[in-house]
């Protein structure tokens, strides 16, 4: 489809909300020896890498794959597991921070899996919400900015995987024929 980009968030309001997200965490997990932060590929690379250089304390990485848009604009519902985490997380405080949350279908398949495995603690962060978009509800503890309906890709966010490598987050516009 052809199309152009117009920025929705700049590379400055990001790292604003991040400040906050950060600050929140921080205080949150003040009193926890270590926090486990479960980045899910690909698309919340940039802000976990982003995030976590904001956290204080004992702060420990693990990633997990987790598919379900391959290469359309609309999620397929079928969420699917494509690599699971490096090490147990029993009786961790585990943190899942996420790009995007839309529908909530892959956060709910996550969050099941992670809680069968007993950890001292599971709580999200989100660096985008889309509320309006909701089908399964979950809870998001930390959010950096909540968006209207609108297709965005940048900072993590591919269009058919492309632009995930740009600092800030852009509406894709369909151009007119
Ligand atoms: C995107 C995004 C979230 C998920 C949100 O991932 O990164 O993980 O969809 O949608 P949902 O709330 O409707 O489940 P995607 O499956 O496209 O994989 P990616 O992270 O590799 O881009
Ligand atoms: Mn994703
Ligand atoms: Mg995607």
């Amino acid at each position: 489809m052809k199309h152009t980009l117009e920025v929705m968030i700049s590379e400055a309001e990001i790292n604003q909300a991040l400040d906050k997200m950060a600050e929140q965490i921080n205080r949150d997990y003040a009193g926890v020896d270590s926090l486990l932060v479960v980045g899910l590929l690909k698309g919340s690379v940039i802000v976990m890498s982003d995030l976590v250089r904001r956290l204080d304390g004992n702060v420990h990485l693990d990633f997990m794959t987790a598919s379900s848009y391959g290469e359309s604009t609309e999620s397929s519902g079928d969420v699917k597991i494509v690599m699971d985490l490096a090490r147990s997380i029993k009786n961790r405080h585990v943190l899942v921070v996420e790009d995007i949350i839309d529908t909530g279908r892959t956060l709910s398949k996550v969050l099941a899996l992670l809680k069968s495995r007993e950890p001292a603690s599971l709580a999200i962060a989100s660096f985008l919400d889309k509320p309006s978009r909701r089908l399964v509800d979950v809870e998001v503890k930390y959010v950096g900015v909540a968006i209207p309906d609108e297709f965005v890709v940048g900072y993590g966010l591919d269009y058919a995987e492309a632009y995930r490598q740009l600092p800030y987050i852009a509406k894709v516009i369909p151009a007119e024929e």
